[in-house]
C-alpha cells in the first residue's frame, strides 16, 4: 500500500445511481407529464460521459460561471477558512474539485498543518468515475491532506454523510455546495435540501453554497447554448442514458436543444423539442412515447439568484447568511452562513 493509499478512501454510502426501479420511476412520471419534464431528477446527467461533457462546459467562453466562482474563491478562501476555522471541508456534488483546490490550499498551507494534524477533505458525488479520479489527484498534491470520499445520491444519504463521526478532537465542518448545483432543484426540492442540510448541521459548522445570479438573458442564455455546441451534446446524453439503462430508443439527432430564460421563475430552462412526430419506444417502462413535431421537453432547470432571494432560502431553512461574495460584476455568488439555533437567534462564538 503507497503512503498515499492510506490517506485516502472511497466508500459507496448508497446504490441510489444503480436503483434502476426509481430511475423507471421518475422518468415514467416525467414522460407522462404534460410537457414532458425530466428537470426534476437532474442527477441522471452524470453517468461518465455525461460527467466529461460538464467539464467540457466549465471551460467553455460562454459559461462564466466557473471561472467566476474560482475567482471570488481565489480572493476570498483565506477570509472563509479563518472565519469558519475548519478541520473538515465535506464537498456535494464535488464532480472534478476543481476549485475546491483554493479551499484546500487555505485549510492546509496557510494553516501550517503537518501529516501529524491533517484536514480532511470529503467528497461526496453520485459519480464514481469522477469522484475517484479527483481523490487520486487531491491526495498527491497534499501531503497535509486526508481524503474520505462517498459515492452516493443526496436524495438517500445526506443525513449519514453528515452524521459521520467528526473525529477524537471534534473537527469544525465546512460543508460546501459550489457551481450553482442548488439552481438546479425544484422551489421545493430546494427547500426540502436545505432544511435537511440545516438538521445535519451543529453549532461551529458553516455553510459555503455556490449560486448563480440573474443578469441579462442573452448572457444566461448564451452560456446554456453555446456556440461549439457542447452543452447541445450534454443535454443530448440524457437521451443516451435513457437509452443505456430503460432500454429507450431515443435517436438524438431527431431533437433540438434549446436554452431559454424564464424571467417569471428566474431560471434558464434547457429542453429538447422533437424535429418531427415520432414514438418512442422504452422498453423497461413499457411505453412508447409519442412526441409532436415541434414539441419540447423539458430536462434541466437552473435557477438564477439575487441577494434576497438567497437570504430568504437560507432563512427559510434556518440558516443565518452570514455573507454573499460575488465578483465585481455580480455574476456569481458564493453564499456563507451557518445554523440558527433552536432557541433563538444563533450567537457567534
Ligand atoms: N461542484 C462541481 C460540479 C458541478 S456539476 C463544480 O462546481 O464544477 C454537478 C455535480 O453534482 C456532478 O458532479 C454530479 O455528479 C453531482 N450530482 C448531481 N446530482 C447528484 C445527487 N443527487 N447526489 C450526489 N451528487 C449529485
Ligand atoms: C451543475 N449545474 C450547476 C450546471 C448549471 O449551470 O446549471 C449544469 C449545466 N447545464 C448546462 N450547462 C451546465
Amino acid at each position: 500500500m503507497s503512503r498515499n493509499a492510506d490517506r485516502t478512501t472511497v466508500r459507496t454510502l448508497d446504490n441510489a445511481s444503480e436503483d434502476l426501479q426509481q430511475m423507471a420511476d421518475d422518468v415514467r412520471a416525467g414522460l407522462l407529464s404534460d410537457p414532458k419534464d425530466l428537470s426534476p431528477w437532474p442527477k441522471y446527467f452524470y453517468d461518465a460521459e455525461g460527467s466529461e461533457l460538464f467539464e467540457e462546459i466549465t471551460v467553455l467562453p460562454e459559461y462564466y460561471q466557473t471561472r467566476t466562482e474560482l475567482s471570488i474563491l481565489r480572493e476570498r478562501a483565506p477570509e472563509i477558512v479563518a472565519l469558519t476555522r475548519c478541520q473538515e471541508l465535506i464537498e456535494l456534488g464535488s464532480g472534478s474539485a476543481s476549485k475546491t483546490r483554493t479551499l484546500l490550499d487555505a485549510m492546509t498551507v496557510e494553516q501550517g498543518r503537518s501529516v501529524q494534524d491533517p484536514a480532511r477533505y470529503v467528497p461526496f458525488d453520485v459519480s464514481e468515475s469522477t469522484l475517484q479520479g479527483s481523490a487520486e489527484r487531491l491526495v498527491e498534491e497534499y501531503p497535509a491532506l486526508e481524503i474520505q470520499g462517498y459515492v452516493g445520491d443526496f436524495d438517500h444519504s445526506l443525513e449519514r454523510l453528515l452524521a459521520r463521526p467528526r473525529s477524537v478532537n471534534g473537527f469544525r465542518r465546512l460543508v460546501v455546495f459550489l457551481g450553482g448545483t442548488i439552481g438546479n432543484f425544484t422551489p421545493e426540492k430546494r427547500r426540502e435540501f436545505l432544511g435537511r442540510l440545516r438538521s445535519g448541521l451543529e453549532e461551529g459548522d458553516h455553510l459555503l453554497v455556490g449560486v448563480d445570479l440573474v443578469e441579462d438573458p442573452r448572457v444566461l442564455e448564451a452560456a446554456y447554448d453555446d456556440a461549439a455546441g457542447v452543452t447541445a451534446r450534454f443535454n443530448k446524453n440524457l437521451l443516451s442514458v435513457l437509452n443505456r439503462k430503460l432500454g429507450g430508443e431515443f435517436e438524438p439527432d431527431l431533437f433540438d436543444h434549446r436554452a431559454t430564460y424564464n424571467p417569471e421563475e428566474s431560471r434558464v430552462e434547457m429542453w429538447l423539442d422533437s424535429k418531427v412526430a415520432q414514438r418512442v419506444p422504452v422498453v423497461a417502462l413499457d411505453l412508447e412515447v409519442p412526441f409532436e413535431p415541434g414539441e419540447g421537453m423539458k430536462t434541466e432547470i437552473s435557477t438564477k439568484f439575487t441577494h434576497e432571494s438567497v437570504a430568504e432560502a437560507f432563512d427559510e431553512a434556518g440558516l443565518q447568511l452570514l455573507g454573499l461574495y460575488t465578483d465585481e460584476e455580480n455574476l456569481f455568488g458564493l453564499a456563507l452562513g451557518e445554523p440558527l439555533s433552536d432557541t433563538g437567534p444563533y450567537s457567534p462564538r
